[in-house]
């Protein structure tokens, strides 16, 4: 508990509040620019946003910029903590007039929930039904004009209907090295900690193209240049300390390795089903699917194909595996 609420300080001190600080995600970045000033001349809420991509990419940080932007206060709910009708109408009932309402993870939202937010999302109002059958009666709650903001990892796990009624759509991708370089300099500056161009060109390709990542090893890094070192980090240190933490030279993980090593030797490179696999490896299917796969796809190592996840000629190449020769 203590670690995670250490963490979150950590990320909301390194977080920007500017859409002009924000790194990378151009598009999304320069489109939203354009709607929020236009809500703001307007006087109205901005239309719903959706954000989706893998996890790490910024999607947090995004709606807190917004909110920031708009001059606005946030809220905040993560679909699988809207257990009941009354959970949502009680957020729902306690916003002021323009906030956002960020609801992270939102995929993982009961669907019989989903179907409060509709009139809420396009009209403002939420329909609730008082008292026990027989003596029950329809209200009509107005709420005041917001904006939610629903991020995802997952957007085609949402129904159409919640789907579309978002405004505006957001894709969030993977950061490239220099954007991630850019982070990390921003990083070092706010955490008063020096670090050398080599080096942060170092934690760049070894951060899985994801912001969150990079952060974290940053973190971990200047442990080591702390204790070992004169604090400074720099690129033998990087090194060192990333080699301690089995991040390869392109930024896989232990699990990343294990996942495409166990597709290569255990079943013959795929495909593989993705429930044998998680059992295979001892993870979630979910873990796999919205924290591994989409970077192991994105660098070409692993493929998704209908009969099962396959490892690529590239994966092999990588490991230095040769394909085993059907026997018969
Ligand atoms: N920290 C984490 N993500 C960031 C981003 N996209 N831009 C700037 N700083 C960040």
């Amino acid at each position: 508990m203590e670690e995670k609420e250490l963490e979150t300080d950590f990320e909301k001190t390194i977080r920007p509040s500017k859409l002009d600080e924000y790194i990378g995600q151009t598009e999304a970045k320069e489109n939203m620019k354009v709607f929020i000033e236009a809500a703001k001349m307007r006087h109205e809420s901005l239309d719903h946003v959706l954000l989706y991509g893998p996890p790490g990419l910024g999607k947090t940080t995004m709606a807190y910029i917004i909110a920031n932007e708009l001059g606005v206060g946030i809220k905040t709910a993560s679909g699988p903590s809207i257990e009941k009708s009354g959970d949502l109408a009680a957020i729902l009932s306690n916003l002021e007039p323009g906030d956002v309402l960020f609801i992270d993870e939102i995929h993982r939202m009961p669907r019989f929930i989903e179907e409060i937010l509709y009139p809420a999302m396009e009209d403002f109002t939420i329909d609730l039904i008082i008292g026990s059958e027989g003596s029950s009666r329809n209200i009509k709650i107005d709420l005041p004009p917001f904006t939610l903001v629903g991020a995802t990892t997952r957007a085609g796990d949402l129904t159409s209907p919640l789907r579309d009624r978002f405004g505006i759509v957001n894709k969030l991708r993977y950061y490239t090295i220099d954007e991630l370089v850019d982070i990390i300099k921003r990083t070092s500056k706010v955490l008063n900690t020096e670090i050398t161009s080599d080096a942060a060109l170092e934690l760049a390709k070894r951060s899985r193209g994801t912001p969150r990542i990079a952060n974290k090893l940053f973190k971990r890094v200047r442990d080591f240049a702390l204790v070992d070192g004169n604090g400074v980090i720099d690129i033998s240190i990087t090194k060192k300390a990333l080699d301690r933490l089995k991040i390869d030279d392109i930024g896989l993980d232990e699990t990343d390795k294990e996942l495409i090593l166990t597709i290569i030797d255990k079943f013959n490179g795929g495909p593989v089903g993705i429930d044998t696999l998680a059992t295979s490896v001892g993870e979630e299917v979910s873990t796999i699917e919205d924290m591994y796969e989409p970077y192991l796809i994105s660098i070409g190592f692993l493929k998704r194909t209908s009969r099962g996840r396959i490892a690529t000629d590239e994966a092999y190449k990588y490991f230095g595996k040769k394909h085993q020769d059907a026997l018969f």
